[in-house]
């Protein structure tokens, strides 16, 4: 039977002195004055692998959260069987009873693991309570529902029979198992890479991102306590990701790739599958989201104040670290020097601190590596001929990798921080001359080889037509005077081509496509 389309989780606001806020502030503190054991889970056991590592928050990098066991060969070898084992029983069972568990969770999600989920994605990812709140909340609750939704579209498609014949579409599963690689900047996204292809059949090898094994952690317990069977989804945490992807990507048995995060390890996946094609039974699905050098382009006749705040929110939310996030912005002379006076006003109100304190607007970025590669750029543009500084700039890695919003601007369109992705609190500005609107799109369009979010500030139709007409192949999400991040599921369906990935569009009909392969039956009647 058809369930009603489900609506989106509402968003808290935890406002100061609110019953939700004092909830939260009590699990933040319960979860900081305890350390977790997380240990690789195979057919639904845990299991120890060996050697460890430790959960450390961003914000405070002498604290410990956790300790983490570290997936090696032979666990990957145990997965593939208990996922194997899983299958046939998995995908025999009703989709209805499948869908069930999922729904549980979004539902234990949105009630009683609420905070949990939240907490642990603001110490061990460094989210604000609103950002933790979008995503291990919101977002990932909506993955979950939709996901049911959406699925049930494609069972419900069938082809039409004609006299003395039947005709019936079976949406298999994918003959083997499937490889979920999950990025650290969004907790829903972890969710969603190993459920969807789980809810259509499929079992599941999932490695977390080293960096948010902690709320990986939760999740999987989460699932579990909803009732998912042992086998079927198996967690594999791994600080070095070739420990888990080279043995699963060595099975007969591998037959899709889930992936989100950094175009050079999409790359060399691909490649590697590309190398051992001979091994498997089936051409391997994949499905991979990648990087964005996601772009704000203004025209003279946008509205400031709006774009200002889009400037702020788009670049700065979650330290930058969105694949969404805006990191080159082209401003037209007329309007630059207010829009620059509205968001200097606005950033001179933000704080950047730890996550705890909810008055911060910015917490750490996500480690020491990352804090390295950006403050390189900051550097870098303070001595650079073609660029300067115009905002922000300072940092302090003491005792969390802490950075300011930043502001570049470039002297030349393709200079490097308007090129390359920094994925942190650093976007860089351009200013043309006004009557140059029409050939600074084509400028836009060329820039980056990724393709994957964009916005368009204007109130002139004119101008908004041409910049969707330039930059068609440019973003595969474009927003129109809104800032190029926050996509929410059942409204803007996300993802981009060219390096930002196979644009098979998370939380929709289009991506749960790709987990089934089709059997068409005919029968003479
Ligand atoms: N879906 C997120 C956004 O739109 C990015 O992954 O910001």
């Amino acid at each position: 039977p058809e369930t009603p389309p489900p609506e989106n989780e509402p968003v808290r606001a935890y406002a100061p002195g609110s019953e939700d806020r004092r909830s939260v502030q009590e699990r933040l503190r319960e979860l900081r004055n305890q350390t977790v054991e997380i240990p690789a889970f195979v057919g639904g056991t845990p299991v120890y692998p060996g050697s460890t590592s430790e959960v450390v928050p961003p914000h405070d990098h002498q604290h410990t959260l956790g300790e983490v066991h570290q997936s090696g060969k032979a666990t990957v070898d145990d997965a593939i069987d208990a996922a194997m084992e899983a299958k046939a029983e998995w995908a025999a069972m009703d989709f209805s009873d499948r869908a069930a568990i999922f729904l549980r969770a979004a539902d234990l999600i949105a009630g009683p693991y609420r905070d949990t989920l939240n907490a642990a994605t603001m110490l061990g990812q460094g989210k604000s309570i609103h950002q933790a709140e979008i995503d291990a909340a919101c977002e990932l609750i909506d993955f979950l529902r939709f996901n049911v939704h959406y699925a049930e579209q494609i069972y419900r498609d069938q082809p039409n029979d004609s006299q003395g014949i039947w005709n019936q579409m079976q949406y298999r599963p994918l003959e083997g198992f499937v490889l979920a690689v999950t990025p650290f900047n969004f907790t829903a996204i972890q969710g969603n890479l190993p459920t969807a292809p789980a809810l259509m059949g499929n079992t599941v090898l999932w490695k977390p991102a080293s960096r948010s094994v902690y709320s990986a952690f939760f999740f999987y317990k989460i699932l579990e306590e909803a009732g998912l069977p042992p086998g079927v989804i198996n967690m594999l945490p791994a600080d070095d990701g070739a420990a888990v992807g080279t043995p699963a990507l060595q099975s007969e048995h591998f037959a899709g790739l889930h992936f989100t995060g950094s175009v050079g390890t999409f790359d060399h996946l691909w490649s590697t599958i590309g190398d051992n094609l001979d091994t498997y039974r089936t051409y391997p699905t994949i499905v991979g989201e990648t990087g964005g050098k996601d772009f704000i382009v203004a025209h003279p006749s946008a509205h400031v104040e709006q774009l200002a705040t889009a400037v702020v929110r788009g670049s700065f939310e979650y330290q930058g670290q969105k694949c969404s996030a805006a990191s080159r912005l082209y401003m037209p002379e007329s309007i630059w020097p207010d829009v620059r006076r509205e968001i200097t006003s606005q950033l001179d109100e933000v704080t950047v601190g730890p996550p705890e304190d909810f008055t911060n607007f910015l917490n750490a970025v996500i480690d020491q590596r990352a804090f390295d590669k950006i403050v390189g750029y900051i550097e870098r543009a303070r001595e650079a001929d073609d660029a300067e500084i115009v905002y922000g700039g300072d940092y302090d890695d003491s005792t969390g990798y802490f950075i300011e919003p930043t502001i570049i601007r470039a002297h030349a369109p393709k200079e490097t921080t308007m090129c390359e992705e920094i994925f942190g609190p650093v976007t860089t500005v351009y200013v043309y001359p006004d009557e140059e609107f029409a050939s600074t799109l084509p400028l836009v369009d060329e820039t980056s080889p990724y393709g994957l979010t964009g916005s368009i500030f204007a109130r002139d139709r004119a101008a908004i037509k041409l910049a969707s007409d330039v930059l068609e192949q440019a973003a595969g999400n474009f927003y129109i005077n809104d800032k190029p991040t926050g996509a929410v599921v059942g409204e803007q369906p996300f993802g981009g081509a060219r390096r930002s990935g196979t644009n098979d569009k998370a939380g929709s009909a289009y991506n749960l496509m790709r987990w089934v392969s089709p059997r068409a039956i005919k029968e003479n009647l």
